[in-house]
């Protein structure tokens, strides 16, 4: 969709539909007002009525029929002013956006939601992102060509100049987001048998030049020589190779930039190995990606948006499957540190591949590192489905900042523990450790605190299991489909961080 900042007052907009809001309850002001005055007093009609009164998603539409320029106006309610923020931005825009294609809208236009409120930047930036993030659409691989994508347009009508200068900003970022987003849900929408550990390297490839990103991807020779047992042993049951993918920010700036490294668990099925996954379990299993994706589709952004850091993104990717090299319980590992892992587990695999990606993170000497994984369903039990992510840190400040962007992102993360009774339950007998807890409870705990094995530094650890793909309905999240969860949360985490 293309994306204009224009200012002007929107009641003179000759689009085909013009998108206002309203808080609920609240009285008429602004361009609601002179909408309303101009036809004769309709939206208030329509209040008085019942059949709207800005509560948060309700929308109603309205013909002009002349009065005003636009076709349609398109009112949509911010829900109360008290619990007023971003996300409710997001949600209207992508309320209103979806409406727009409903009607076969091709040109938009919209006020900024909430200014007066939230600056202008912030709003413009949360309009784009709910209309590019509620409009996003997966149309895999059917034959049929995809429909047209409505609108075509969005204009953003600031009110004045000053307003415009700081709205195109925010939306200019908010495309870069969402662009981002939408190539994170591609890759966690893909089946299996497309979206390879070699294909999720080379989208990395082609993404990294086209945006300036240093790129290398490992083989398993490369790997083997960096001893990635770990990593290894997971892929080894599968004709599909591994890859452990390397994207860099600001390479050539490295001494003199703070270094932050982003990693995330490329899983690209999960079929639990011998310890296989039931029917149900393994139903979704393509989605065990879903970090690695985040990854790559940050890391896009933080190069478009040139973030005055070195950050670097690490994806180990490979297959969990069985076969007649596959690993098996009881195996021991050696991961590249040299610290030897009793398989207690094989559907414990995602912390084997994040223990060698961590260990590579060391050689950034990294100021924070950060992990996303689809890791447990312990966590989904802990914090519920489609509710928050777990967030592990042996770093007070760096936790801080992980949670200051999830409330600016509307991405919810929710502080675990990593108390000291859970190293005793991933003791071995024979190695180093164990890939899973020896007792039942809490295994999202004993996850985190196995991954705190191969970390020397800043780090944090985003167990997002219950988070990849959408679970209800939602504005701006379509169900049943890859969230993109994690992608606006670590750009906006990299923004912040100093
Ligand atoms: N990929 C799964 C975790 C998962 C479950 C992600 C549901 C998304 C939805 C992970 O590799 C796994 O199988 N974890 C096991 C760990 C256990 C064997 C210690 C789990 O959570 O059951
Ligand atoms: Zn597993
Ligand atoms: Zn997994």
């Amino acid at each position: 969709m293309q994306i204009e900042v224009l200012y002007g007052p929107i009641q003179a907009s000759d689009a085909d539909g013009i998108v206002l809001s309203l808080f609920e309850g609240a009285p008429l002001e602004g361009a609601v007002k002179a909408v309303d005055e101009a036809l004769g007093g309709a939206v208030a009609g329509l209040i008085a009525s019942g059949d709207f009164g800005g509560k948060a998603q309700q929308i109603a539409v309205l013909y002009p029929r002349g009065a005003i320029p636009a076709r349609r106006v398109i009112l949509v309610g911010l829900g109360a002013a008290e619990t007023f923020d971003a996300d409710a931005v997001r949600q209207a825009a992508a309320v209103a956006a979806k409406k727009a294609r409903e009607l076969q809208v091709s040109r938009l236009a919209s006020v900024l939601h909430g200014t007066g409120k939230l600056p202008a930047e912030q709003a413009a930036q949360a309009t784009v992102e709910g209309s590019e993030l509620g409009l996003y659409s997966y149309h895999g691989q059917k034959t049929a060509p995809p429909p047209p994508a409505l609108p075509q347009s969005l204009e953003l009508m600031a009110s004045d100049e000053a307003e415009m200068a700081a709205a195109a900003e925010g939306a200019a970022r908010g495309q870069v987001v969402a662009t981002a987003v939408a190539l994170t849900r591609d890759l966690v929408n893909l089946p299996p048998n497309i979206c390879t550990p070699a294909y999720l390297a080379q989208v990395a490839v082609e993404m990294a030049q086209q945006s300036g990103l240093r790129v290398e991807v490992l083989e398993r020779k490369q790997m083997e020589a960096l001893k990635m047992g770990a990593l290894l042993a997971v892929a080894q049951g599968s004709d599909t190779p591994p890859r452990f993918i390397v994207l860099e920010h600001n390479a050539d700036r490295a001494a003199d930039l703070k270094t932050v490294v982003l990693v995330g668990k490329g899983v690209t099925f999960d079929t639990g190995g011998y310890d296989l996954k039931t029917r149900e379990g393994m139903a979704n299993m393509k989605v065990d990606m879903a970090g690695a994706a985040a990854v790559i589709g940050a890391m896009q952004a933080v190069a478009a948006l040139d973030l005055p850091l070195h950050v670097v993104g690490l994806a180990p990717a490979a297959d969990n499957m069985i076969g007649s090299r596959a690993y098996r319980p009881q195996e021991v590992i050696t991961a590249s540190n040299g610290t030897t892992i009793e398989v207690v587990s094989t559907d414990a695999e995602g912390r084997l591949l994040l223990a060698d990606a961590l260990v590579y993170a060391a050689r950034f000497q990294p100021a924070a590192v950060v992990d996303i994984a689809t890791l447990t369903g312990a966590c989904m039990t802990a914090l519920g489905v489609g509710v928050a992510a777990g967030l592990f840190s042996n770093d007070d400040a760096l936790r801080d900042a992980l949670l200051a962007a999830s409330a600016r992102t509307a991405e919810r993360l929710w502080p675990l523990p990593l108390f000291p009774e859970y190293e005793k339950m991933i003791e071995s007998d024979t190695a180093d450790v164990v890939n899973s807890s020896r007792e039942k409870f809490p295994g999202v705990g004993a996850s985190a605190t196995f991954l705190k094995r191969f970390v020397s530094y800043p780090w944090a650890h985003i167990d997002m299991a219950g988070m990849a793909v959408g679970e209800k309905e939602h504005p701006y999240i379509a169900r049943g489909k890859a969230s993109g969860f994690g992608v606006r949360l670590l750009i906006e985490f990299v923004r912040g961080w100093q």
